[in-house]
């Protein structure tokens, strides 16, 4: 996420305090001064080596993609692009009408009660649950999609684009931020090639940080630290906040990440459960403590424990209460996307994106059972969380964060498992595992088996802390990791197994700059190399979708590269989709018949100065008056087509 001023960033507060061994230490040896001097690790230098090589631009005889259509050139302008034969249309804006009887948006007369009927801001994850559930309906299902948060200058008027911004929102307008956040349920329809909101479907579901009251589940539920004046059993808590990526399950719900919670909470408070997480008295939404004391640690202090959960909605039961799983740890969760293991357990892979923390995964302890939905309904509430401790040999190993073993012991503050997932960082920090240049989303490849952690940069790894997992100190364009199970490709993957071997699929940035000491597949073009992978997707051939988040930094707008992850064009990245001035992309999402590629562009117009006054764009309305408004948009091939074909 990029964020609405610029005031405190999430990820300079709260970052990974230890000394946890980088491999820089453990290959002391390998690791030349002169190396370093020149901005790579020896260990990044070696690997260098081949892949500079073959980093010679498109020519005769270079391999060739699977993806057929025309790449989009590199650009930047108030609009988005896709390749010609493809088409985008808008599916739901901001303020849309979601639920029955919504209003319709009216920018200058905002309210919180019209908010919770509309579609709320800054959409970010997508995912497409067919309709009826059991089908694979590529024409009819439910968007689940989240609303991470809110930019003040640019959802309302008057406002500079500065620091002063949100402390100055009247209480109205804070409602609105509220409502604005969480998730959306929506019924779509594709019709005559075109994607429309069924209006009024009883799917349709505003799931609020306002309003919505959610059970927390698992381990933490009931515990001390969870009691609140409103909850004085420590077992709910309203609504669902700064919701990033999520994933899905086989059992057709939903799961949504809380990601950067911390940054709403105004006030201080003693322990590593506020200051490992960045609560420290900057909140980014000063205002909201204003007016609710829940946001503010001095009057409320166990409020902040309710939220950096997994949160589970059945969006095929509109009156289902959605669970804050709390065994999947609390952190910063970017993600959670799900497999099931040979076995029938439960996995789930997740990555806390802060520069220096950690990929994490948990296995259920129940198993999956694919002819009873109802048995399968509460498999994440038991099970072990690990996180990845990646050694230079090759290997990564899965470190049990489990009370009572290792260091997670009374001695280290630990006095139960709801001790350890509600400081799952800190845990995770006794264990010794690899801090990561900013995990986002971490995922797997249902054609391969493989995992693939997409890690976006981080800009304060110094040459001394470089590592066998993230080879460039001051690394401003990010890298992809391919995590390889045992067992075998696809469904005989062991997604349970506690040591997989591991490699760098890409390491983003120019390759034409030998500085940046990128690694593509060979035959990668000018408008084939990006920054910044965030989300990523897999179509039904396994290829893969990467979404960016960071790319303006380079002048180049965010969007969608593909690329082949096997064959003589691996890793030979794409530009598929190039968003509009100031966005950033997010949830790509395919049907399961690969014709549509949903996507969400999020914070269109959020550019240097950008206010709702005088926007660097109106996307993707372009009517005077009108605010840019983040929106869904169904990418689909005008002949009906496979995406990507
Ligand atoms: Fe919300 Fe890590 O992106
Ligand atoms: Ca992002
Ligand atoms: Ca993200
Ligand atoms: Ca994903």
């Amino acid at each position: 996420m990029r964020f609405p001023f610029s005031g405190p960033d999430p990820e300079d507060i709260g970052s990974n305090p230890t000394n946890n061994p980088t491999f820089a230490e453990i290959l002391e040896a390998r690791l030349t001064r002169r190396a370093a001097l020149q901005g790579v690790s020896a260990t990044a230098a070696m690997g260098l080596v081949g892949s500079l090589l073959s980093h010679a631009t498109a020519a005769e005889g270079d391999p060739v993609s699977t993806l057929t259509f025309a790449e989009v050139k590199h650009g930047y302008d108030k609009t988005h692009h896709v390749p010609p034969g493809y088409k985008a249309d808008i599916v739901i804006r901001w303020g849309d009408p979601l639920t029955a009887g919504g209003p319709a948006f009216d920018p200058q007369n905002q309210t919180g009660d019209k908010q919770l009927r509309q579609f709320g801001y800054n959409n970010d994850m997508i995912a497409y649950f067919p309709l009826p559930y059991g089908s694979n309906n590529s024409d009819n299902g439910i968007l689940a999609v989240n609303h991470e948060y809110t930019n003040t200058a640019l959802m309302f008027p008057g406002f500079k684009d500065d620091d002063e911004a949100q402390s100055k929102l009247t209480k109205e307008q804070v409602d609105v931020e509220l409502a604005a956040h969480g998730v959306s349920l929506i019924e779509v329809r594709k019709e005559n090639g075109t994607w429309r909101v069924v209006p009024n479907s009883p799917y349709n579901r505003a799931i609020r940080l306002s309003n919505t009251r959610i059970q927390l589940t698992g381990p933490a539920a009931g515990d001390a630290r969870l009691k609140t004046s409103t909850d004085p059993e420590g077992r709910f808590v309203i609504g669902t906040i700064n919701n990033c990526a999520g994933g899905w399950t086989p059992w057709g719900t939903y799961l949504t990440a809380e990601e950067n919670f911390h940054q709403y909470f105004s006030g201080k408070a003693e322990g590593a459960a506020y200051t490992r997480y960045g609560i420290t008295g900057k909140p980014a939404y000063p205002a909201w403590a204003k007016y609710y004391d829940r946001f503010d640690v001095t009057k409320e202090p166990n409020e902040a424990m309710k939220f950096g959960w997994i949160v589970e909605i059945d969006p095929y039961n509109p009156n289902s209460m959605p669970k804050k799983r709390t065994a999947l740890g609390r952190f910063k969760h970017e993600n959670a996307s799900v497999v099931v293991a040979p076995n029938g357990q439960v996995v789930v892979y997740g990555g806390d994106d802060e520069r220096f923390d950690y990929i994490y995964k948990f296995v259920s302890k129940g198993r999956y059972n694919p002819n009873n939905r109802e048995a399968n309904l509460d498999l994440l509430d038991e099970g072990t969380l690990y996180v990845a401790k990646f050694d230079a040999n090759g290997k990564v190993v899965w470190l049990p964060l489990v009370f009572g073993t290792s260091r997670l012991t009374p001695e280290n503050g630990f006095n139960s498992q709801a001790d350890v997932v509600i400081e799952a960082r800190r845990a995770a920090d006794l264990l010794g595992a690899t801090k990561m240049d900013r995990p986002e989303d971490v995922d797997i490849n249902p054609v391969n088996g493989r995992v693939y952690a997409l890690l976006t940069k981080n800009d304060r790894r110094t040459p001394d802390q470089v590592d066998a997992a993230n080879q460039r100190h001051n690394n401003l364009w990010g890298h992809i990791i391919e995590m390889i199970p045992p067992g075998g490709s696809g469904k005989n993957a062991d997604h349970t197994a506690l040591v997989y071997d591991w490699k760098v699929f890409i390491r983003a940035g120019n390759p034409k700059q030998r500085s940046h000491g990128a690694k593509y597949g060979p035959g990668v073009t000018e408008n084939g190399w990006f920054a910044n992978p965030d989300n990523v997707e897999f179509d039904n051939q396994g290829r893969m979708w990467i979404a960016t988040d960071g790319f303006p930094d380079f002048g180049v707008a965010d969007g969608v590269w593909a690329c082949d992850v096997s064959g003589k064009a691996a890793a030979q990245t794409r530009c598929f989709f190039q968003c509009p001035s100031g966005a950033e992309l997010c949830g790509p999402r395919f049907t399961p018949d690969n014709k549509t590629l949903f996507v969400a562009v999020q914070h269109p117009g959020d550019d240097k100065d950008s206010t709702f006054d005088n926007p660097s764009t109106r996307w993707p309305d372009f009517q005077e008056g009108m605010p840019p408004r983040p929106a869904v948009v169904a990418i689909t091939k005008i002949d009906g087509g496979i995406v990507g074909s």
